[in-house]
């Protein structure tokens, strides 16, 4: 008999894993607590924008025409665990408000409603990301309110997905990692990622604790290495270099790699920020804090490349934002999303505005998030509209329709014409030509 797999929480993480093993041709059941969610995705729609999503939702989703009727949602934990071989629990665990360490509560709650209702064997599967010690603590949980005992494990699977790359990253992983307590987890989480590893995904077999610490280390070596090349941007800039050209010279090196070095306003996202700083927090409570200093200045680098690009816009428009009116081209923290959440774009158009400023922005498809987190800022809705006018434009988010605007087009409709990269992605020369005056950080001026 094929596996039966659950899916508790249908964010990103769990709505993409859901489709993706119903993809795989498994039987699926999803539940989040947010009924909302789970009816607009049995319609075969996602509250988010992520690109491919809908389309595998509409091949399997029960109910919908043509599908393969394999994925179906539901609200009662009884009918997830009696149905249920795997069940993967997906769900957020954002920062705690006002400190740097996560907020467990989430999780904690999802175990708790789950485990009473676990009377056949079973196998948990957290994939959230999670302070080193959780799944230890939370195998205890099981063992304790679990009515099939022993026979319900536990087993620990980050995830490595980008939001924008989602369902790829879920269908076509790097490496799949699980953290395992038993042989039988071992061979059941084999059984369910036969497929990537049928295509040579290298499967890595480690205890609670590595597993664990595999996504926190990942993300927090990405997250380094952007605010490392910021911080030759910064050198540059002092020095008149050019971090573009650097990037792309220390990236030949094959032991550095070209990926993560573009330069610019940074990182933000429902991730990187927020995991740095929750591995800090973790690592102080196991002693361990003065491994992780550095971390504080990765975070450090990071947030003051937003206040540098509002310094720069400041001095490019006559050293005050009062009655300037300022472009903002980008409200996703990264192309190709919806996802506003801490975003670096939102965060600089926020801080003009206080300082003054008249902010438009544009963005393809992250406005109605936005709306919602900075009602006050104006919104335009297309970047021709948002340019109309303005003292300077600022690039924050680097969609490809950003790259493919037409700076002859948006010199006849702006301002002045001034524009500055956040995200070192334009082409000065294009935009020089078309009489504008190019700026971007840590690139000297023509
Ligand atoms: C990240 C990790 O990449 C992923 O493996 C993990 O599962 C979740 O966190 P994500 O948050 O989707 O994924 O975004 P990512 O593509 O990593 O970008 C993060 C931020 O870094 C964005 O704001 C992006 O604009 C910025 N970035 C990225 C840079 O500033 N420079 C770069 O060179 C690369």
């Amino acid at each position: 008999m094929p596996l039966k797999l659950t899916v508790v929480g249908l964010g990103y993480l769990g709505a993409t894993h859901a489709a993706a093993m119903a993809e795989l041709g498994f039987e699926v059941l999803g539940l989040d607590i947010d009924p909302a969610k789970t009816d607009l995705l049995a319609t075969g729609r996602t509250p988010m924008f992520e690109p491919g999503l809908e389309e595998l939702l509409s091949r399997h989703v029960a109910g919908l025409e043509g599908s393969s009727g394999r994925l179906r949602f539901t609200h009662s934990w009884e009918e997830l665990a009696d149905f249920g071989d795997v069940h993967f629990v997906c769900v957020n665990t954002p920062q705690k408000h006002g400190e740097y360490a996560c907020d467990m509560s989430y999780v904690d709650s999802a175990f708790a409603m789950l485990a009473p209702h676990l009377r056949r064997p079973a196998l948990v599967v957290g994939k959230s990301t999670v302070p080193v010690g959780s799944a230890e603590r939370l195998a205890q949980t099981l063992r304790e309110l679990a009515p099939a005992g022993e026979d319900a494990q536990l087993a620990w699977n980050p995830e490595f997905l980008r939001e924008g790359f989602a369902v790829q990253d879920t269908l076509h992983p790097d490496r799949v990692v699980v953290g395992v307590a038993s042989e039988h987890a071992e061979a059941l989480l084999r059984e369910v990622y036969a497929g990537p590893i049928a295509e040579g995904t290298p499967f890595v077999v480690a205890d609670y604790p590595t597993a664990e610490l595999v996504k926190t280390a990942a993300n927090a070596f990405l997250a380094t290495k952007i605010s490392f090349i910021n911080a030759m941007a910064e050198v540059c800039e002092a020095a008149g270099g050019d971090v573009a050209k650097l990037a792309e010279a220390i990236g030949y090196d094959e032991r550095i790699g070209s990926k993560f070095l573009r330069a610019g306003i940074g990182f933000g996202g429902g991730c990187l920020p927020k995991d740095i700083r929750a591995f800090m927090a973790r690592a102080g409570e196991l002693g361990a804090d003065q491994a992780l200093t550095f971390l504080r200045e990765v975070d450090s680098v990071n947030m003051r490349r937003r206040t540098h690009m509002v310094e720069l816009a400041r001095e490019a428009v006559g050293g005050g934002f009062l009655g300037r009116r300022i472009a903002v081209l980008g409200a996703a923290f990264k192309p190709d999303s919806d996802d506003v959440r801490d975003s670096p774009a939102l965060n600089v158009a926020g801080q003009i505005q206080l300082q003054g400023g008249q902010v438009t922005v544009y963005d393809p498809k992250g406005m109605e998030n936005a709306k919602r987190l900075f009602p006050t800022l104006g919104y335009a809705p297309t970047a021709l509209d948002a340019v109309r006018g303005a003292d300077a434009v600022l690039h924050l988010t680097e969609w490809r329709e950003f790259r493919e605007l037409d700076p002859a087009a948006l010199a006849e409709v702006a301002g002045q014409r001034l524009i500055l990269d956040g995200r070192n992605a334009l082409d000065p020369e294009l935009w020089r030509k078309a009489g504008w005056t190019f700026r971007a950080m840590g690139r000297p001026q023509a």
